[in-house]
């Protein structure tokens, strides 16, 4: 067992790029054998689920980066509930591993469980997104995008591509899962921006939990339920991508008749967006794995690290779509 983690963690915040993951696939249960004493690092990562394509690219990233840094990773897929995290989590306490990673599926209701690792001494550190715990000691750093942010760029394409228009712009929104924090801070960033005009109104808004087939489902009903729509705003894109089959099976044109703004830029939302299907996606990188290797490394060696580190993301209109996508690696 490495020795485990002591130093304080100062405040600070770092700006990063996403890095790209390296190196081969480890497979590992939560609730599964006990930590093997060989001086590597066991980290027991809680994943939220497979809801999408960009948990797929971010358990990849996590899984290889693992590999490559030569970290024993032990790994678990909650299948998008709270409570099968947790139980992953006690499940890691009890295997005494050197540290945990998570991504929150929810924003509350971690207090007691992170205070259990913290009694057993085990950091953690949050990954993708955060947990509305008042007692920040209770982890070490949180990895990961400004979700308020990816709300406000979508907000702000939407005015600049009305500007000078005085017609009711009519809005309907995909929601990421309930009470999670890209689900929150999306929305909330999206509607600080566009409430400056009254020209835009959301219509409807309902969770389509990340996943391209409750984002066909709830478009289907949203169609049906408005007869005039002129723009979805879906919290990602396998959300946009349901949402299109909906939309050319009720015979509309997507990116045409409604124009479309998603978040993420995987790559089937990238060559949606390439075909003109959807028009703008704000960029939320998968690609964390690296970053948080490295902080686990430090983490466990006691060295001080920021209590934030930010993912460095841009935006996509169709034509810079084009020129990425040869090169996209998720
Ligand atoms: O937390 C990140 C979000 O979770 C991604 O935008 C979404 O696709 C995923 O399911």
């Amino acid at each position: 067992m490495l020795k485990k983690w002591s130093a304080a963690v100062l405040g600070g915040l770092l700006v990063v790029g996403a890095l790209s993951a390296c190196g081969g696939e480890k497979e590992g249960d939560a609730g599964s054998g006990t930590k093997k004493d060989d001086g590597k690092i066991t980290m027991g990562f809680a994943q939220v689920g497979a809801e999408s394509g960009w948990r797929t690219a971010n358990t990849k990233s996590i899984q290889e980066a693992a590999t490559a840094a030569g970290i024993d990773l032990k790994f678990s897929d909650a299948q998008q509930k709270q409570e099968n995290q947790i139980k992953a989590i006690r499940s890691y306490i009890a295997q005494k591993v050197d540290i945990i990673a998570f991504s929150p599926v929810v924003e509350s209701g971690w207090d007691t469980v992170l205070k259990e690792a913290k009694d057993a001494k085990i950091p953690v550190i949050l990954t993708d997104r955060a947990v509305d715990s008042k007692d920040t000691s209770l982890y070490k750093t949180f990895i990961g995008s400004d979700f308020v942010l990816e709300g406000k760029k979508a907000g702000e394409w939407l005015v600049k591509e009305y500007q000078g228009k005085t017609d009711t712009v009519n809005i309907v929104e995909l929601q990421g899962t309930t009470g999670s924090a890209p689900a929150n801070d999306r929305k909330s960033g999206f509607a600080d921006v566009i409430k400056a005009d009254p020209k835009f109104k959301v219509i409807a808004s309902q969770t389509g939990d990340f996943t391209r087939a409750k984002g066909k489902e709830v478009m289907e009903a949203f169609l049906k339920a408005n007869p005039k729509i002129d723009v979805l705003y879906a919290h990602n894109d396998d959300m946009g991508l349901g949402a299109i089959e909906a939309i050319v099976a009720a015979g509309k044109k997507p990116g045409v008749d409604i124009k479309i703004i998603t978040v993420d830029a995987v790559k089937d939302g990238m060559t949606a967006l390439s075909e003109g299907k959807i028009n703008y996606i704000v960029e939320c990188s998968p690609l964390l794995g690296p970053q948080l290797m490295d902080l686990a490394k430090k983490v466990v060696a006691g060295e001080t690290i920021p209590q934030r580190v930010l993912t460095e993301e841009t935006t996509f209109t169709p034509e810079q779509a084009k020129a990425a996508l040869p090169n996209r690696k998720y």
